[in-house]
């Protein structure tokens, strides 16, 4: 909590589900409860929903709109910019020399923006967000940047579950681990995924790439994740996109948009391109996380086609999808299963494809050919130990932002 979730740049919302002035949402920084408000000036904030008089939660609710949050206990009350409105007996304080109004809003955050993703973080030291994400933007503009008008999260809220697992599985499965889609999804993925691209067991055309801790494992099959959803409709509706999509990307990103991939944004931030499945594994303690996943699509994309995505991504991930639930068992067995004293202290095997054993010239990040490999494992747990070592900002690397990424933006 210290060391990696209360410095690093967090997802705490989409710039959708706080769409018009006065609406707010709440979520989790860590395992510090978060309100995620639009003010009246448009501006986003983000504070902790935890009143400075007691700490009492002030909002309750998941999302909403409204002029305040008015805390239950003794009645204070907050504007949607955090700052201390008013509260009972106010005269009292204000008789009280050297109290001022204006040291007792909530704990406000440090909030920045990414083509609709908004993300915060506690700490002033940290650097920019984009200095965090770095080359990781080149990417992710495959899945925010692929059609005119950004993307939106389907509204309706998200899906919570709770798995009894530490984070760092969802986290490091989707970091890099295709491995396992193999054998752990081969009854629900393997029919449809061998007529669309498939996991690709050869290097050409198949990739990690890793950009200060955050990893995206990807092939160039365009449709490969989203031929699993299992919907001939939305399948011709993507493939009918493909051209607009190359000439806005390029080919390479292209290929990226629905492929068979999987990513995280370091620490907890994860998805999938093909169902567009965006989730946040949000720590319960060591050994319980909480999933919270949208879907989201492009804000052009026809009302019909929202819909089929709505049904394809929570026929595969959602807490009763095909396969989120394969993935769900593994994790919490081999949560329980390392808590063990010896089992918890023997090596675990992560030599898949030796480091900088290919390295793609021309591309931003550390990219290494062939999506088989622990190559972004390595680099994930890389940057978790540095985080959990260090105790100034500068004892953390950052990789400097290659040339092409900057054009590109
Ligand atoms: Fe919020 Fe007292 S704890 S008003
Ligand atoms: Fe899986």
């Amino acid at each position: 909590m210290e060391r990696v979730f209360a410095r690093s740049w967090l997802f705490v919302a989409h710039e959708s589900q706080i769409d018009t002035p006065a609406s707010f949402i709440t979520t989790y920084m860590g395992e510090d409860s978060v309100i995620v408000a639009r003010a009246g000036d448009g501006r986003i904030n983000v504070f902790l929903n935890s009143c400075p008089h007691r700490g009492n939660r002030v909002c309750f609710a998941d999302s909403g709109q409204g002029r305040q949050f008015t805390c239950n206990y003794h009645g204070w009350a907050f504007g949607l910019d955090g700052a201390l409105k008013k509260m009972p007996k106010i005269g009292l304080y204000k008789a009280t020399p050297g109290f001022r109004m204006e040291d007792w809003g909530l704990k406000q955050a440090r909030a920045e923006s990414y083509k609709g993703l908004v993300f915060a973080t506690f700490d002033d030291e940290a650097p920019s967000l984009a200095d965090w994400l770095g080359d990781f933007r080149w990417y992710l503009d495959a899945v925010l940047d692929a059609e005119d008008g950004g993307t939106e999260f389907l509204p309706g809220g998200a899906t919570r579950s709770v798995m009894n697992c530490n984070w760092k599985f969802p986290a490091d499965n989707f970091v890099g681990d295709i491995y396992h889609a193999l054998w752990t999804h081969l009854g629900g993925a393997d029919p449809t995924l061998g007529r669309h691209g498939g996991v690709k067991v050869e290097n050409s055309g198949s990739y990690q790439v890793s950009v200060n801790g955050h990893g995206w494992e990807f092939n160039d099959s365009f449709l490969g994740n989203a031929a699993t959803m299992g919907d001939r409709e939305l399948l011709r509706y993507m493939r009918s996109r493909q051209e607009a999509i190359a000439a806005r990307l390029g080919t390479f990103r292209a290929g990226m948009w629905g492929s068979v991939a999987s990513a995280t944004i370091f620490p907890n931030f994860s998805f999938l391109p093909g169902y567009f499945t965006f989730r946040t594994f949000q720590p319960k303690g060591p050994l319980k996380t909480e999933i919270h996943a949208w879907t989201l699509v492009p804000r052009s994309m026809p009302e019909e086609m929202k819909d089929r995505f709505r049904r394809g991504s929570m026929r595969t991930f959602s807490p009763s999808g095909l396969l989120e639930m394969d993935d769900g068992e593994n994790w919490e067995f081999s949560t329980q299963s390392n808590a063990g004293w010896i089992t918890r202290h023997q090596r675990l095997c992560y030599a898949m494809s030796a480091e900088g054993e290919v390295v793609e010239e021309g591309l931003p990040g550390h990219v290494t050919a062939g999506q088989l490999s622990d190559a972004n494992q390595r680099l994930f747990y890389k940057r978790w130990a540095e985080m959990m070592d260090a105790d100034r900002w500068a004892d953390i690397s950052f990789d400097p932002p290659s040339a092409r990424a900057e054009a590109a933006e």
